[in-house]
C-alpha cells in the first residue's frame, strides 16, 4: 500500500519567536476599553510590579476601532500602544474577527450562522459568523489589513493573535455559503460525483446522488445521517475556518512579514479543528487551558493538554495564550483553585514547552458574561492571594529565563488523531461505553503516574523516534496510517493498541475482513466478533485483571496470547495478546483496564522496552534539555514534602542541589545541570 509518513519536519515550524525579551513571556488577555483612562495608568503599573512583559489587546475591540463601516477610530489603540511601549510592555495585537459589531450583522444577515437544527443564530454575543461568507470574509480582510497598516511599525507589537478560538463554541455551520462551499471542497475532495457515491456509500439507505447541488449539508433528519457526510462536514468546516486564519494572517504578512502570527487553540478541548494541519500554518503555537475543576486529576489533563500543544508544535516553543488565576464562570460549578494551584499548574505548562504564560484576563470585569470569571487583578485587588500569587509567579518566571527554548524530549507517543473522534462520535456504535477520549486519558494518566513524559502524535507521522506508540481506542485509520505504523513495529517498535482500534478507513467503512482491518496483520489476530459487556458488568482475566465495556471473540494467527477471559462473553478467549511483528511487537488489550490493572500492563510494557519505572503519584516530573543543559522541573502535587535525585542549581530558591532535590509539599523545584564536559 503506498504511503508517505508525514516527516516531522513538515510539523516544525521555523523558530519564530516574538522579538525582545530573552526570557519568558508572561502576561494575558487585557481589555482595557472596559475601563476609563485613568485605570489604564494604574493597570500598567501593576503589571510593572508583577513583571509583566506580553498583553494581548484588541481581541473583541472590532466595533471600537469601526464604529460604522470603512470609519475608523485608532486614538484609543494608539493611546494604549504608546501607554504600554512606554512601560516596556509588549503587545499581542488581536485581529477581533470574533466579534463582528452590531451594524455588520444588521447590514449582512446571510453571514449568520445556522446551526444543524436549523436555527439561524444572532450576533450580540461572539464566535462563529459563516465562515464562507463573502460578506465576513471581506469585512474582516478589511478590518486585519487597517490594524495592520496603522500599528505594522510600532516597536510595541511583536506577535498577532489571529481571531480568538476559531471552531468556539461551535464550529459547523449550515448557511447557504457553507452549503455552497461544501459542494466545492466536495469536487475537489472526489472529482467526480460517481467518486463522492462510492465514498459516502450512498446506495445504503437510497441517498444516491444525480446532481451535485443535490447535495445538502447534513442537517437534522429523521433518523442517522450519511456519516461519511457527516465525517466530511466536520472536515470542511475545520478547512473553512483555516481559510480565515490564513486569509488574515496573509493579510497581516504584507505589512510585517518580520512578526509572528498565532491563533489560540484549545488542544484537548476543542475537538472542531484539525491542529495537525492549522499548526502548519501558524507561525508559533498558542493554546488556552481551563481546568476541569471538579476532577481531582485535573493536573493530569493539563499536562496531557501541554504535551499535545507541544506536539502541534513539533517541539517548539509555544505560548499558554490563556489560563486562570481562579475559578472560571462557566462550568455547572466554578471550583476556585487552591493555594498554590496557580503557580503549579503555570509550572506544569512551563515545564512540557510553554515559553509563555498568560492568563485570561488582567482586570476582572465589571459586567458582561464574565464577570464572575477570576482575573490576574481579582474585583477584590491587590491585596488578594491571586494578585499576591500573580506578582509571585513574575518573580518566578523571571529566575528561569534560562529555560526559555530549551525542548521535551519523550519516548512514548500517543496517537491523536481528531478525525477518528469525529467518526466514534457519530451515532449508532456498538456500545455507549466507547469512548476515545476516556481510552486516552486513561492511558495517559497511567504514564503520568509513573513520570513518563508523552507525545502526541498523528498515526501518519514518521514514528521511528519513538520507543513506544500507544493506540488507545483509534477507531478511524486510513490506510496510509495503516501502513505507516505497521513499518514501525517491523522497524522494531512497540506499539499498544487497545479494543475498538483500526475498524474503519477515513471514509469511515470497515475494512473488509474481520476487524481491526487495518491492524489485523501487525496484531496477529482476527476479531470474529465484539462482545460488548452490559452496564456495569465486569469480567475476570487469567492474569488476575478484570475489565469492563468491551470484549472481543479474537482469533490468534501469529499472535501470543498473555491472558484469557475466565467468564464473560468472550470466555475462554484471550483477552491480551502480543505479536512479534518484524523487529517489534504489537500488543493487542481487548477490554478497558483501568487502575491498577492498567498501570501494572504498562508498566510490563515499559520494561519490556527497558524503561523502568515506578508508580510516583502525585508528582510530576519533566525534563526540559538544551546546549546550556538540562531543566528538572518536580512539581509537587501532594500534600507532604516529596525528594527526588537531581544535581545542579534549583533556579527558584538559588540552593546547590549535590544529589537529591527536596520539593516541599505543594511546590515546585526547578534543578539546572550543566552538561558535564562544562561543569
Ligand atoms: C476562553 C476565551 C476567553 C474567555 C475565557 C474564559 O475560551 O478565549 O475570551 O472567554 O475562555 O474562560
Amino acid at each position: 500500500m503506498p504511503f508517505e509518513p508525514l516527516s516531522p519536519a513538515a510539523l516544525v515550524r521555523s523558530d519564530r519567536w516574538p522579538r525582545g525579551a530573552t526570557g519568558l513571556r508572561y502576561g494575558g488577555d487585557y481589555n482595557p476599553e472596559q475601563w476609563p483612562r485613568e485605570v489604564w495608568l494604574e493597570d500598567i503599573a501593576l503589571m510593572n510590579e508583577a513583571g509583566i512583559n506580553l498583553v494581548s489587546i484588541g481581541i473583541f475591540s472590532w466595533v471600537l476601532v469601526e464604529p460604522r463601516e470603512g470609519e475608523y477610530d485608532f486614538a484609543w489603540l494608539d493611546d494604549l500602544f504608546n501607554l504600554l511601549h512606554d512601560a516596556g510592555i509588549d503587545i499581542d495585537l488581536a485581529t477581533p474577527t470574533a466579534a463582528p459589531p452590531a451594524w455588520f450583522w444588521k447590514k449582512y444577515p446571510a453571514a449568520r450562522p445556522v446551526n444543524r437544527e436549523g436555527v439561524q443564530l444572532s450576533g450580540g454575543s461572539r464566535g462563529i459568523v459563516s465562515p464562507s461568507s463573502p460578506e465576513y470574509r471581506r469585512a474582516a480582510a478589511n478590518i486585519t489589513e487597517q490594524l495592520a497598516r496603522r500599528y505594522a511599525d510600532h516597536p510595541a507589537l511583536v506577535l498577532w493573535h489571529v481571531h480568538n478560538e476559531y471552531g468556539a463554541p461551535i464550529s459547523e455551520s449550515y448557511d447557504d455559503y457553507s452549503v455552497a462551499a461544501f459542494r466545492i471542497w466536495l469536487q475537489k475532495r472526489y472529482g467526480t460525483l460517481s467518486g463522492l457515491n462510492e465514498a459516502w456509500g450512498t446506495t445504503f439507505w437510497g441517498q444516491r446522488y444525480g446532481e451535485w447541488d443535490e447535495i445538502d449539508a447534513p442537517r437534522l433528519s429523521a433518523s442517522v445521517t450519511n456519516q461519511t457526510q457527516r465525517l466530511d462536514f466536520k472536515r470542511f468546516s475545520s478547512d473553512a475556518l483555516l481559510e480565515c486564519f490564513i486569509a488574515e494572517r496573509d493579510t497581516i504578512r504584507q505589512f510585517t512579514p518580520d512578526i509572528p502570527v498565532t491563533t489560540n487553540f484549545m488542544a484537548t478541548n476543542c475537538l472542531s479543528a484539525d491542529y495537525w494541519k492549522w499548526s502548519r500554518e501558524v507561525d508559533i503555537v498558542s493554546n488556552d487551558h481551563y481546568l476541569v475543576a471538579e476532577r481531582p486529576d485535573n493536573h493530569i489533563l493539563l499536562a496531557m493538554d501541554a504535551d499535545l500543544t507541544r506536539s502541534f508544535a513539533g517541539g517548539a516553543p509555544w505560548i499558554l495564550m490563556e489560563h486562570s488565576t481562579g475559578a472560571v464562570n462557566w462550568q455547572p460549578r466554578n471550583i476556585a483553585k487552591t493555594a498554590g494551584e496557580l503557580a503549579r499548574n503555570s509550572l506544569s505548562h512551563l515545564a512540557r514547552g510553554a515559553d509563555g504564560i498568560l492568563f485570561f484576563q488582567f482586570r476582572a470585569s465589571r459586567y458582561g458574561a464574565e464577570k464572575f470569571h477570576s482575573a490576574m487583578l481579582p474585583h477584590a485587588g491587590t491585596d488578594t492571594r491571586a494578585w499576591r500569587d500573580v506578582v509571585e509567579l513574575g518573580a518566578t518566571l523571571a529566575r528561569l529565563a534560562s529555560v526559555r527554548a530549551s525542548r521535551v524530549r519523550a519516548r512514548v507517543a500517543i496517537l491523536w488523531d481528531v478525525e477518528s473522534f469525529w467518526a466514534q462520535d457519530l451515532e449508532w456504535r456498538p456500545s455507549v461505553e466507547l469512548d476515545h477520549r476516556e481510552r486516552i486519558e486513561a492511558f495517559y494518566s497511567a504514564l503520568w503516574n509513573r513520570g513518563v513524559t508523552v507525545d502526541f502524535a498523528h498515526p501518519a507521522t514518521d514514528l521511528h523516534g519513538y520507543d513506544l506508540v500507544l493506540a488507545p481506542s483509534l477507531y478511524l485509520v486510513g490506510p496510509a496510517a495503516a501502513a505507516n505504523l505497521t513499518d514501525y513495529v517491523r522497524g522494531g517498535g512497540t506499539l499498544v493498541v487497545s479494543y475498538f482500534s483500526g475498524i474503519v478507513d477515513e471514509q469511515d467503512a470497515v475494512y473488509p475482513g474481520a476487524a481491526p482491518g487495518a491492524l489485523r496483520d501487525v496484531l496477529g489476530l482476527a476479531i470474529h466478533e465484539f462482545r460488548p459487556l452490559r452496564e456495569n458488568e465486569s469480567v475476570d482475566l487469567s492474569d488476575e485483571r478484570s475489565g469492563s465495556g468491551w470484549t472481543d471473540d479474537i482469533h490468534v494467527s501469529t499472535a501470543e496470547v498473555l491472558s484469557r477471559y475466565l467468564d464473560g462473553p468472550a470466555a475462554v478467549g484471550p483477552a491480551i495478546t502480543r505479536n512479534s511483528f518484524g523487529s517489534g511487537s504489537a500488543w493487542y488489550v481487548s477490554t478497558r483496564l483501568i487502575g491498577h490493572d492498567l498501570d501494572s500492563l504498562l508498566g510490563e510494557v515499559l520494561t519490556s522496552i527497558g524503561m523502568s519505572t515506578e508508580p510516583m503519584p502525585g508528582i510530576e516530573v519533566v525534563t526540559r534539555t538544551s546546549d546550556r543543559g538540562d531543566f528538572t522541573f518536580v512539581i509537587n502535587h501532594t500534600n507532604a514534602d516529596a525528594t527526588h535525585p537531581a544535581t545542579g542549581t534549583e533556579l527558584i530558591t538559588g540552593e546547590t542541589i549535590s544529589d537529591t532535590v527536596t520539593v516541599p509539599a505543594g511546590l515546585t523545584r526547578v534543578v539546572h545541570s550543566v552538561p558535564t564536559e562544562t561543569a
